[in-house]
């Protein structure tokens, strides 16, 4: 399915509505586009899980062409990455080297990394890899998943060493020993999580659509205070763009995060998962 369906030109064409196209022009073209809206961007080269060495280093290579090409045409954006992009399947070292090598070229444009949280088999090991190249003094932040129990003693342990952090609500199917499973119990932890990194002082992502959520978040800002600068909501490409417009009129950030590339199926495939009517969508793009 994901051979036939990423070099299709019928699969090419759907995945347009969460991806912003296959080549870095094409990234670079949504970023000004969102730029020119008001809002900011951060770039995801699709791809996660590589299996060899020379991957994760081609990976590596297009994080850094990446930055250059957004220093060079003067957008704003971030880069996000996966740790299994960069290896991590293959070992921690290799990993570490290649998110290293990306940090550091960030860091001649002074430019944002955020590591992406995936799985939870990788969530320690991202945690630890984030907090030792952060304390190396690597300007890289990462993400972390409302849905996992642990999570909340993660916020503490990350927000007191200064590491800047995204909320989301998690998009992996992980067992109740570790997760909530009841949407609920998630969006509840997510709104407690939310309190404590709006409060924290420290520049964090609330990164979500859902309007209750938003809702929430903009009631605690206002309540104790915490001004429109103090962080900043996330959305998706392609997803509420109408609730992005809106909070940028009502004066908050909004950083959208802009995927590209050829490897979009499972990205595409967990946003199929988080919603049916987007099967709907693409049963009406199949027949058309
Ligand atoms: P929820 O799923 O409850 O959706 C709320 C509303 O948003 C829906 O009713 C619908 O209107 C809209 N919506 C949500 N998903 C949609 C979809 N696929 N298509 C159409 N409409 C949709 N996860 C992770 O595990 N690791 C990560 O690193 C990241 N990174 C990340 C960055 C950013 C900027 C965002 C916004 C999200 C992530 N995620 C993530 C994904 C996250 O965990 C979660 O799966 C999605 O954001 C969907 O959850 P919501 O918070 O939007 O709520």
């Amino acid at each position: 399915m994901r051979q036939f369906t990423e070099h299709s030109s019928v699969g090419k064409r759907i995945s347009r509505r969460f991806v912003a196209g296959l080549t870095l022009d094409d990234a670079i073209d949504a970023v000004a586009v969102v730029n020119h809206q008001g809002l900011t961007a951060t770039l995801d080269p699709l791809g996660e899980n590589v299996l060899t060495r020379s991957e994760a280093e081609a990976a590596t290579a297009t994080a850094c062409t990446i930055l250059d090409a957004i220093h060079r045409n003067q957008v704003e954006s971030t880069l996000s990455v996966k740790l299994t992009q960069l290896g991590l399947d293959l070992g921690r070292d290799l990993a570490r080297d290649q998110l290293r090598r990306i940090t550091a070229r960030a860091g001649q444009y002074n430019t944002f990394i955020r590591v992406d949280m995936e799985g939870s088999d990788y969530t320690e090991t991202t945690v630890a890899m984030v907090e030792e190249l952060f304390a190396a003094g690597a300007n890289v932040g990462t993400v972390l998943q409302a849905y996992l129990h642990r999570t909340e003693a993660d916020v503490e342990r990350l927000l007191a060493k200064g590491i800047r952090l995204r909320l989301v609500k998690g998009a992996y199917r992980e067992p109740a020993s570790i997760a909530f499973q009841d949407k609920a119990e998630v969006d509840a932890n997510y709104v407690r999580l939310m309190r404590r990194l709006l409060e924290s002082g420290v520049y964090n992502a609330i990164a979500t659509h859902d309007e209750r959520i938003i809702q929430a978040t903009v009631e605690h800002a206002q309540a104790k205070g915490i001004g429109a600068d103090k962080f900043e909501f996330q959305m998706l490409y392609g997803i509420r763009r109408d609730l992005q417009e809106r909070l940028r009129n009502e004066g908050w950030r909004v950083r959208v995060y802009i995927p590209f590339g050829p490897e979009w199926y499972p990205y595409f495939m967990r946003r199929l998962a988080e919603r049916p009517a987007n099967l709907l969508f693409l049963l009406k793009n199949l027949v058309k």
